[in-house]
């Protein structure tokens, strides 16, 4: 069973957590804390859950996991900020939970993975997807109100225990190190890590996100192809921009930018 009171103990942070909802099942947790974000709910708050019956990846996909392997949240974050700059918090968000990761596995002396970031924040090893992160947002005029940023997590879910859906294209921690993991503290691990880098974030105006996020990217100069609702395109992967858009080199040698779609590889 989920103990909320371990995780809550071992908190060592302000605002992320400090109310901290643990949903035995929940449809999905970026779902549950709109909804409170919307009745008022404070930055920070926390939904995680043992089970989503719908969880919600990126381009309407369901995101996949069997009840109580894996780290299923959503944070509420109140940042006074753009839309434009949304991307940069969601980019900043891939990088944090791959360093909750690396330093978490490192303080248990387990094998340390190298984790990848593939565009915009997905995290891979060895090809295979081991998180997803999806943020949505509450707006008003063109100001961010409320974005909830939710994190899927693959920690304890095996190649056999994995749902069909996934069971070729995923990978989890324990896959990596062969050990089980303990998920109440690593959320607690990681919930720390979120507020001491989010608060550095705020307060250095993002300026590190990019160079942050491309130390763990490997598809500069890559072969890919973009899925937009347009179509698909091949193309080079060649950098992201100061905002995390996506400049690709198209067939024709020309340099565009993409602000969200899928790239896969070719
Ligand atoms: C993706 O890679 O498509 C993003 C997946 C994000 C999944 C997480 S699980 C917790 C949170 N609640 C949701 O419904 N989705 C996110």
């Amino acid at each position: 069973m989920f103990d909320t009171v371990r995780v809550k103990k071992n908190l060592i942070t302000r605002i992320v957590g400090e109310n901290f909802i643990f949903l035995k099942e929940t449809e999905s947790t970026n779902k549950y804390a709109l909804r409170l974000a919307r009745e008022g709910a404070p930055e920070g708050t926390v939904v995680c859950a043992g089970y989503q019956t719908r969880g919600k990846g990126r381009f309407d996909r369901q995101w996949f996991a069997n009840p109580g392997e894996n780290m299923l949240l959503s944070i509420i974050l109140r940042p006074e900020m753009l839309i434009d700059t949304v991307q940069k918090i969601t980019l900043a968000s891939a990088v944090i939970l791959i360093e909750a990761i690396q330093s978490f596995l490192k303080s248990r002396k387990m094998i340390i993975p190298e984790v990848e970031v593939k565009w915009p924040n997905d995290l891979l090893i060895d090809d295979k997807k081991l998180a997803g992160i999806l943020a949505e947002s509450i707006l008003r005029d063109k100001q961010v109100e409320t974005l909830i940023i939710g994190f899927g997590l693959n920690i304890n879910s095996n190649s056999e225990t994995m749902p069909e859906q996934i069971k070729s294209i995923a990978t989890s921690l324990t896959e990596i190190t062969k050990i089980t993991i303990d998920i109440e503290d690593f959320i607690s691990h990681f919930l720390n890590l979120f507020e001491k880098r989010y608060l550095e974030l705020e307060r250095n105006n993002y300026s590190h996100v990019i160079s942050d996020w491309k130390r763990h990217c490997k598809q500069f100069g890559d072969e890919i192809k973009i899925k937009t609702a347009d179509g698909t395109t091949q193309c080079i992967f060649h950098d992201i921009d100061e905002n995390g858009v996506l400049i690709y080199k198209s067939a024709n040698g020309e340099f565009k930018t993409l602000y969200s779609g899928e790239i896969l590889k070719v």
